[in-house]
């Protein structure tokens, strides 16, 4: 499924596949913990960055795995591109793909530009996020911080919480972690949630106290500022207030709770700084580390299956 096609999306991948590129980010993330950070797998390979939205983790990351693998990166600029003189991005991604790189990492707006790019392409592409669709590498690394951590994903419970119906990351995790066991509670406000992703596996709750008693993982959605412009919640305290984690709601979660945050984070919004910064329980950072393994194993098993990552 990964090898030669790229990642669109959890949707599109098997448990099996999941696991395969969990485990390979582990050993990847032994690379980059070493004092030289480089391997030859990917020399010779050509990986272009198309990022039509702004990114500091997903860019910089993707960026850093493809170095670490040895290929060469060519970071595409919206501002800079003739993209923002009227270019279509079809068109934009047949004229890079005509320069033969091998696999084009796409971050857009728009939800399901990857299914009509592959339709158009023959590179393999690698979704750093679509619209409101998926962000598949955000839901692998969320997998991997919560296997390292609990050793297991099956019979957990993962709560997500924040603006859902926006979320390309709670799309991806409830794909990723469901096929994996876990009891995914999706948290929210009703105006940014409809009961019917209930039809994705998970369970959808507005009570604070049901979303996060006994749960094993909690993950805190960034609220998107201008949604409030929208009316979808009446003022920042107030969601706060309602659902926000902070200390006092975090007791209600098991003892050994872990906190994840995709970020950028709204310190004092979705989340309190006490929380964001506890060293017992947050693993955001922890995140962000395996953001770089989880995309050089992507990066790997789409273009590089058959070379060894070793120094030789
Ligand atoms: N988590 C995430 O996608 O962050 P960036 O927007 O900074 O890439």
């Amino acid at each position: 499924m990964v090898s030669g096609k790229g990642i669109i999306g959890l949707k599109y991948l098997g448990k099996n596949d999941i696991e395969q590129i969990i485990e390979t980010a582990f050993s990847m993330r032994d690379i980059s913990r070493r004092s030289v950070k480089k391997v030859p797998t990917l020399r010779g390979k050509t990986v272009v960055n198309l990022f039509f939205e702004s990114s500091t983790r997903t860019k910089t990351s993707f960026e850093l795995a493809a170095k670490r693998l040895s290929a060469d990166v060519v970071n595409f600029s919206y501002a800079s591109s003739s993209t923002s003189k009227g270019e279509t991005t079809i068109d934009t991604a047949k004229n890079i793909e005509a320069m033969n790189p091998d696999v084009f990492i796409v971050r857009h707006a728009s939800s399901g530009i990857m299914e009509l790019l592959s339709r158009h392409l023959k590179t393999p592409l690698i979704s750093a996020g679509d619209g409101t669709n998926e962000h598949p590498t955000q839901g692998l690394l969320d997998i991997m911080t919560i296997r390292d951590e609990k050793k297991r994903i099956d019979g957990l419970k993962v709560v997500v919480a924040g603006d859902i119906y926006h979320s390309r990351v709670a799309r991806s995790d409830i794909y990723g972690m469901g096929k994996l066991g876990a009891k995914v509670y999706f948290f929210s406000p009703p105006t940014m949630i409809t009961p019917d992703y209930e039809s994705l596996g998970a369970r959808v709750t507005y009570d604070a106290k049901e979303a996060f008693t006994d749960a094993d993982v909690i993950i805190m959605l960034r609220i998107q500022l201008e949604r409030q412009a929208a009316g979808l919640f009446p003022s920042t305290r107030e969601y706060a207030r309602a659902f926000g984690l902070n200390d006092q709601r975090l007791k209600l979660a098991k003892p050994d709770v872990i906190v994840m945050h995709p970020g950028p984070i709204n310190r004092g919004l979705e989340l309190s700084s006490s929380v964001a910064d506890n060293q017992e329980h947050s693993r955001i950072l922890r995140q962000v580390e395996n953001g770089v393994s989880v995309r050089m194993s992507a990066i790997y098993h789409t273009i590089g299956e058959g070379h060894e990552y070793t120094d030789n």
